[in-house]
């Protein structure tokens, strides 16, 4: 690695590992960020399943969407999680299939949802859960345990439906759904049958979290890593049994396509343009199949805004010179822009950050797909 690198890694670390360990922990899964509703979060636990059982899952994928934005709007636009009376009147509207809960306009696409639910989906049932939720009578301020397990329906449902497509418990033994639908025994293909994953910047597990508790993790054979030390102790707190370790994007300890896919979030904004063609150069030579990267600040614009901020960066990146990157690196990339994701998916015309962007990149040469 070069000095300037180096020097960069170093504001890097020096930037995460100033804040405490408990917090580092903790906010990046709770309000818009819980992954239990993240759009970008959700897209990337989808990218993994379709991976293994490819379009098999779409309508229940869809589903997934529908509850994201329907839960985000009553717990994150109306604040209806600690309004116990709001929840009433509201579930009272959505009966009477009225847009107007006492004063509070409900928007079209959660009227949809509700009359739409339940629904079947991919061999399974998903629950009214907006009438779980607005049945709910606690008026505690925040999130109660029965808000707790609204937010939980597409876990359970995704451990339901993965654990009946794929039955056995450790990823040694799944086979892709292609495999299966060719007709041909378990083992038989030449690839390997087990995925290998890698997530840079890993922070601490907080993705990783909602693998498992999806049902997922357990399907693939995982390595995150992240340069802060801290992430890392609280991520091996957490899930003492998986592989965590501390490491820099800048320099991957790995041979070329070591991992199927790789996942990332949040990440190369932060880096500066010098660090972020290093990156995009490691993560793409480590990866054998494909890549899905969430960003939080990316644009249609033809260069970066490059915007240094204290140790590290907060930058604005063009989505085509992004694509030309990893074109560079042998990878296409097909984009999503989430706020049209979203309205395109559910109906849902008000997104929290319209700069975010999801990129797919598959491997386009080297022959390995
Ligand atoms: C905004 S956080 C995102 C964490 C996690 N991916 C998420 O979305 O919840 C950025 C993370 O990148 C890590 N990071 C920054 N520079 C890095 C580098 N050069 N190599 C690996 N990780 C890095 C930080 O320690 C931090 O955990």
């Amino acid at each position: 690695m070069n000095r300037d690198l180096l020097l960069e890694t170093e504001k890097l670390a020096r930037s995460w590992a100033q804040h405490e360990a408990a917090w580092l922990r903790d906010y990046l899964v709770a309000g818009v960020e819980d992954p239990r509703l993240n759009l970008q979060s959700i897209l990337s636990r989808h990218f993994l399943i379709h991976a293994l059982a490819q379009e098999r899952f779409g309508l229940l994928m869809q589903h997934e969407y529908r509850f994201a934005a329907a839960l985000d709007w009553l717990l994150c636009v109306a604040r209806l999680g600690g309004d116990a009376e709001g929840r009433s009147a509201t579930l009272h509207a959505l009966r009477r299939r009225s847009d107007n809960a006492e004063g509070l306009e409900i928007p079209q696409f959660v009227s949809q949802t509700f009359a739409d639910l339940p629904a079947e989906a991919s061999g399974c049932t998903v629950p009214n859960y907006l009438e779980t939720f607005l049945a709910n009578e606690d008026s505690a301020e925040g999130q109660s345990q029965s808000i707790d397990e609204v937010l939980n329906t597409f876990s359970v449902t995704w451990n339901r439906v993965l654990g009946t497509h794929f039955p056995t418990t450790g990823p040694k033994r799944v086979r892709l759904a292609a495999e299966a639908e060719e007709g041909m025994p378990a083992g038989s293909h030449e690839r390997p049958p087990v995925l290998s994953l890698l997530e840079p910047a890993c922070g601490s597990a907080n993705d990783y979290r909602f693998l498992e508790r999806f049902g997922i993790a357990r399907l693939f054979e995982y390595t995150g890593f992240d340069l802060c030390e801290k992430n890392i102790e609280n991520a091996r707190t957490l899930y003492p049994g998986v592989r965590f370790d501390t490491g820099n994007v800048f320099e991957i300890p790995a041979s070329p396509e070591t991992f199927d896919l790789c996942i990332i979030h949040d990440l190369l904004e932060h880096l500066s343009p010098a660090g972020l063609e290093q990156a995009i150069r490691e993560v793409c030579r480590v990866t054998r199949r494909a890549i899905c990267i969430g960003f939080f600040q990316m644009d249609e614009i033809p260069e970066h805004l490059v915007r240094p901020a204290e140790d590290y960066h907060w930058n604005l990146l063009s989505l085509p010179r992004m694509r030309d990157l990893f074109a560079s690196q042998g990878f296409t990339a097909q984009a999503v822009h989430i706020g049209t994701f979203l309205l395109r998916q559910t109906g849902c015309p008000k997104t929290h950050n319209p700069n975010a962007y999801t990129l797919f990149l598959q491997r386009a040469t080297g022959g390995h797909n």
